[in-house]
């Protein structure tokens, strides 16, 4: 959609304001008018393994600069700031005072956007006070394990005007987006279930090398239900038009109990280890299950703590067709030449290859997550570029983020169905398209 320029500033303050109020902000309404050739500067809060590869990613774009990078770990800022450096560019300053810091820089004036990708406890926090300071926001996933930030970073959208975007990368996998298309071509009809989930054995990240609990795992000690629903609830919900005609309605929820990580530690630091005896409330695979406004059902499920393959199911199931993408396979009744036979997906995704993925694809490639990594930074630095809306907006942040909290509270009342809350009072009913920026 052809961006609308806007000259009088204080017209597209109300605009920018009024256009996230109204949910309409994606559809490319220039909010402040910065001329482009400009570069866009962005300042980091925790830089260790995904702030880093982030940070390659922004540094790879071209037209980016990074004044200020932010992390309690000096070590890791100062590899940080020395990565700028040695892409030729000016060292960025470090803000190393303490777990608040990141509160001074976010004022400096040299900055377009903050992003971060701290522990998740700090997510809500530094997108509250980057917004509050006139910034982009760009948080890692997911925005938040609190229901109440979830409505702060709303309303801190709201009332500020600023954007804040959640860096969900698998929403830019290339089946991802080939699937969208092919949702939006019909080929699927009329949408009725899909399955998804975060399948990852993410032991490693949880237990450090001499058997301590690290951020992740120390969650797991009084926290239970789905901790990380983002990866797979973002494409289920741009395939099924979540806050774009439709919203989730409520979900029940069940976790196994905790075996995984007592059996891992106790497997690699003996049986006497402390954290191989701990109780952990969170059990080792949660089940959800949620239903739609417009009748559509999701199995959803959250699974790190046991030795498995990666795998996100991404099934999606229509009245015409439906794609699993575990399997790599897909039936649709109108085209597939056998009946109740599958037929490999490849052809299908390199027919209906997304228009982003024709045209960045090639370079996407070679960044992490299969390319979602470098889209999905390239998606947020145009939209703060041409300061528009990100395509990720903070109402998806919100819906998303807190199945977090929802799922713990319907394990807790013995799985219990918990409503949604409707983070954008009711404009969820208005259709509207996914924005898709540089193509
Ligand atoms: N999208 C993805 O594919 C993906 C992949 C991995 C991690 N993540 C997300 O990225 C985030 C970080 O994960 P990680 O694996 O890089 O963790 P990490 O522990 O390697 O890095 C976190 C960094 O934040 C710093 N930090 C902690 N508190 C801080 C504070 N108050 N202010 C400034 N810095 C602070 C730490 O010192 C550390 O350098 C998490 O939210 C995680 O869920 C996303």
């Amino acid at each position: 959609m052809p961006e609308r320029m806007v000259e009088r500033r204080d017209f597209i303050r109300k605009t920018a304001a009024a256009s996230l109020a109204l949910g309409l902000g994606a559809g490319g309404v220039v909010l402040f008018g910065r001329p482009e050739q400009k570069p866009v500067r962005l300042g980091f809060v925790g830089v260790g393994s995904r702030g880093t590869g982030l940070l390659r990613v922004a540094l790879e774009l071209g037209g980016v600069e990074i004044p200020a990078v932010c992390d309690i770990n000096k070590q890791h800022l100062a590899r940080a700031r020395h990565l700028v450096e040695r892409k030729g560019k000016k060292k960025p300053d470090g803000y190393s005072r303490g777990p608040e810091d990141f509160r001074r820089m976010v004022q400096r004036e040299d900055l377009d956007a903050v992003v971060t990708a701290t522990p998740w406890e700090w997510h809500a926090p530094v997108m509250v006070a980057a917004m509050k300071a006139g910034k982009y926001g760009a948080t890692e996933v997911p925005a938040t394990m609190r229901l109440d930030q979830c409505w702060q970073l709303v309303e801190t959208s709201e009332s500020t005007g600023m954007p804040c975007m959640l860096l969900e990368n698998v929403c830019y996998f290339r089946n991802v987006l080939a699937v969208l298309n092919m949702v939006q071509q019909g080929l699927f009809g009329e949408l009725l279930h899909c399955e998804a989930g975060y399948q990852h054995d993410t032991r490693y990240v949880k237990i450090g090398p001499q058997g301590e609990l690290l951020w992740r795992a120390r969650y797991a000690l009084d926290h239970t239900g789905n901790f990380y629903p983002t990866h797979p609830i973002g494409p289920v919900s741009w395939w099924s038009g979540i806050n774009r005609g439709d919203r989730f309605s409520h979900l029940v929820s069940m976790s196994t109990k905790s075996a995984g990580i007592n059996h891992y530690v106790r497997e690699k630091f003996g049986p006497d280890h402390q954290n191989a005896k701990r109780k952990y409330t969170a059990g080792d695979i949660n089940t959800t299950l949620i239903r739609t406004e417009n009748g559509l059902t999701v199995t959803l499920y959250y699974d790190t703590c046991l030795p498995r393959p990666y795998d996100l199911i991404f099934r999606l199931q229509g009245t015409q067709g439906i794609y699993m993408g575990t399997l790599n396979k897909i039936y649709l009744e109108q085209r597939s030449p056998q009946p109740h036979t599958w037929e490999d997906a490849d052809p299908y995704l390199q027919e209906y290859e997304h228009p982003l993925w024709k045209q960045h694809g090639e370079t996407a490639r070679d960044f992490g997550h299969s390319g979602g990594d470098y889209l999905v930074m390239q998606q947020f630095v145009h939209a703060v570029r041409h300061r528009i809306q990100t395509p990720i907006d903070v109402y998806d942040a919100a819906t998303w983020s807190a199945i977090v909290p929802l799922t713990e509270q319907s394990v807790a009342g013995k799985s219990r169905s918990v409503d949604f809350p409707d983070f954008t009072r009711g404009r969820w009913k208005t259709a509207r398209q996914i924005e898709f920026y540089g193509i």
